[in-house]
């Protein structure tokens, strides 16, 4: 710490000492306003997966046959994290990119170099680029978190978003604080005969390369594919599989690539990890639209990365499915590595004194009755003004997808409806400093973040907004869908139901719950409360004719996108684009969804670039998804 302090004193004195790769550089520069686009080298693949000893088998078998020899493997962990590509030249390190679409990404240089296991430079003047994953050991990840839910910040699902957020922060300073790490996996035109020697090689010149990598015959790949699974839990950072890497160059060029992933290699998945844990009680929760979800209370467990305190029980019928009761011994795991659910109860362990649950009568936060009606699954609070409903009507109208107001969080939210301030999400926009700052631990500083934080979300676009509203049964997806057809919340709220059911992938039960939301009282309350407040309710202007954000670009789709292929047409049509079926040297860009087809490759063989559906967005100027 001493030298590091004489370090940036003297370098503050003399700032023409100052080199670039000096450790100094680990505390963050100057903010960035955006990230440059830049173009890979080469581009950067995806991993094609296996997911059985038989899908193992089969890749062998194809791989051994189109070699006509036997390959020898590396096998490596698959880091849960983000691909990065680093340039290094002269041995100093230049610049780093995100994956971004394959082809292109965002210069993250800065932020990279705040990356303590990151040498700035090399144990040697070499000119290199290498990737690898940068990620963030579980238990940073839990504490980053912990510190956020203080802040009233919403939590990251995982370490790998965290890591994701983290390096795709414009400050520096920010990326600095946060504690990232990085695994280096891959030379981009090595000059070695194999991968195993580049692993030396990069070793060498001071770069962290994957730990517990291994030389392996066939024979060998199921027995390493287990000790790693072993190992899975007691690793400070996630994987979520083993890759197989065949070793030798020469076969990996004879193998060749698709456009999408190598077929030198392949991701071996891991089983979604699985804990045992004990029900401790079994409580209900509320949600946004009344639905009353039981939650098992657990022994807290360490699944996949982060600390496990509840699960849910989903409705009565599954815990009557899974006969689970408080005291049984249970297995957790997250589902989509996320959500925490018990999938088994181990009836053999019972010792008699287990207790059974059953579905409270009356609402736990606003006394009034509980009803299941037929056909359906949940139990409802049919009470629109319950508190605890109120609370994450608050909470969602806030999240990050919705109107997205940093600092209104749970405790936030609890306290705002407890004290009567907020009666429904049109208040927020009328609360003064004065009233915020008589709340537990909100100081002037934080009253005045959250007024601006609520005043920067009046100019939220409306799908933004209509999805904060929480109508029952429409997502994210039916908020874009609508925006694309009606301009405004008021032709929506007037939109009769058969025309609302014309829309694509929105059937009668979701016009019906949309018609339904929009003829009651209180939501033309509320929408009267946003426009008064000056929230805007219509959506953006599009471009003005002539100045199109596409105008004369020629745009071929590809695989599934979030929205129909009429309505991805529409939109690239309304900025001035055109829709081809066929990718030509005269295609501008080919926009790959999901499983692309044979498009994609034949527009990386054109030379056309291929773009993500968020990018589209971007060039469209629509919210990105
Ligand atoms: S080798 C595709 N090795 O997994 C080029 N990749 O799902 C060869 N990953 O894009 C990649 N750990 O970002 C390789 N030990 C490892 C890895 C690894 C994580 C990532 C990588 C790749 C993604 C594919």
């Amino acid at each position: 710490d001493k030298l590091m302090q004489e370090l940036v004193d003297l370098e503050k004195e003399n700032p023409e000492l100052a080199a670039p790769h000096s450790p100094t550089q680990k505390v963050g520069g100057p903010p960035l306003e955006k990230f440059n686009q830049v173009e890979h080298s080469k581009p950067m693949l995806s991993l094609d997966n296996a997911f059985s000893e038989e899908d193992i088998r089969k890749y062998y078998e194809r791989t051994k046959s189109t070699l006509a020899e036997e390959p020898v493997f590396v096998g490596e962990p698959k880091i849960d994290g983000l691909a990065v590509s680093l340039r290094y030249e002269n041995g100093v390190f230049v610049q780093g990119i995100t994956r971004g679409n394959g082809l292109a990404g965002e210069d993250v240089t800065e932020n990279l170099k705040t990356i303590k296991a990151l040498p700035l430079r090399l144990f040697s003047e070499e000119t290199i680029e290498v990737r690898g994953e940068v990620y963030m050991t579980k238990e940073d990840f839990e504490s980053l978190n912990q510190r956020r839910q203080k802040q009233e910040l919403q939590p990251f699902a995982n370490p790998r978003n965290a890591a994701a957020g983290s390096i795709r922060q414009l400050d520096p300073k920010l990326a600095a604080s946060r504690p990232l790490h990085i695994f280096i996996y891959s030379a981009v035109n090595p000059r070695e005969d194999s991968y195993w020697q580049t692993r030396q090689k990069l070793k060498g010149l001071g770069l962290p390369t994957v730990p517990l990598a291994q030389q392996l015959k066939f024979s060998q790949v199921k027995p390493y594919y287990e000790h790693v699974a072993s190992q899975r839990s007691s690793l400070p950072y996630e994987i979520d599989g083993v890759v197989l890497k065949v070793d030798s160059y020469r076969y990996q060029s004879k193998l060749g690539s698709t456009s999408r992933a190598p077929r030198w290699a392949i991701a071996w998945k891991l089983k979604t990890e699985k804990k045992m844990s004990r029900i401790e009680d079994i409580f209900v929760q509320v949600g946004r639209t009344g639905t009353v979800t039981p939650v098992a209370k657990i022994t807290p467990v360490s699944v996949a990365g982060s600390t496990v305190h509840r699960a849910t029980l989903h409705n009565e019928d599954h815990i009557k499915s899974l006969d689970a009761k408080i005291g049984d011994v249970v297995s957790v795991h997250k589902a989509g590595d996320v959500v925490p659910e018990i999938t088994e109860v181990l009836h053999d362990r019972r010792n008699g004194r287990e207790k059974a649950f059953s579905m409270p009568s009356v609402c736990p936060s606003c006394g009034q009755k509980i009803e299941r009606l037929p056909g359906e699954a949940f139990h409802r609070c049919q009470n629109l003004s319950c508190p605890a409903q109120l609370k994450e009507r608050i909470k969602h109208f806030a999240s990050r997808d919705a109107m997205d107001i940093d600092g209104l969080g749970d405790t936030l939210a609890q306290q705002l409806c407890d004290q009567g301030l907020v009666q429904d999400v049109g208040d927020l926009y009328y609360l003064t400093e004065k009233q915020l700052v008589t709340l537990d631990r909100v100081g002037k500083k934080t009253a005045q973040n959250l007024l601006q934080a609520i005043e920067d979300s009046k100019q939220r676009p409306l799908e933004s907004l209509l999805y904060g509203l929480g109508i029952s049964l429409a997502g994210k997806g039916t908020a874009r869908r609508l925006v694309s057809h009606y301009n405004s919340l008021s032709a929506i709220a007037s939109a009769p139901q058969q025309d609302l059911e014309k829309i694509e992938d929105i059937g009668p039960k979701v016009a019906g719950s949309i018609r339904q939301f929009f003829s009651r009282l209180s939501t033309h309350q509320i929408i009267k409360k946003l426009e008064d407040a000056g929230v805007s309710t219509e959506q953006r202007q599009k471009q003005k004719a002539g100045q199109s954000s596409l105008e004369g670009f020629s745009i071929v789709l590809t695989g599934t996108l979030s929205v129909s292929r009429e309505e991805a047409k529409s939109l690239i049509e309304a900025n001035g684009g055109e829709v081809k079926s066929s990718v030509s040297s005269k295609t501008d860009y080919v926009v790959a969804g999901d499983n692309p087809g044979s498009k994609s490759k034949k527009a990386v063989d054109l030379g056309v670039p291929v773009i993500d559906e968020r990018t589209l967005w971007v060039l469209l100027e629509e919210d990105v998804l």
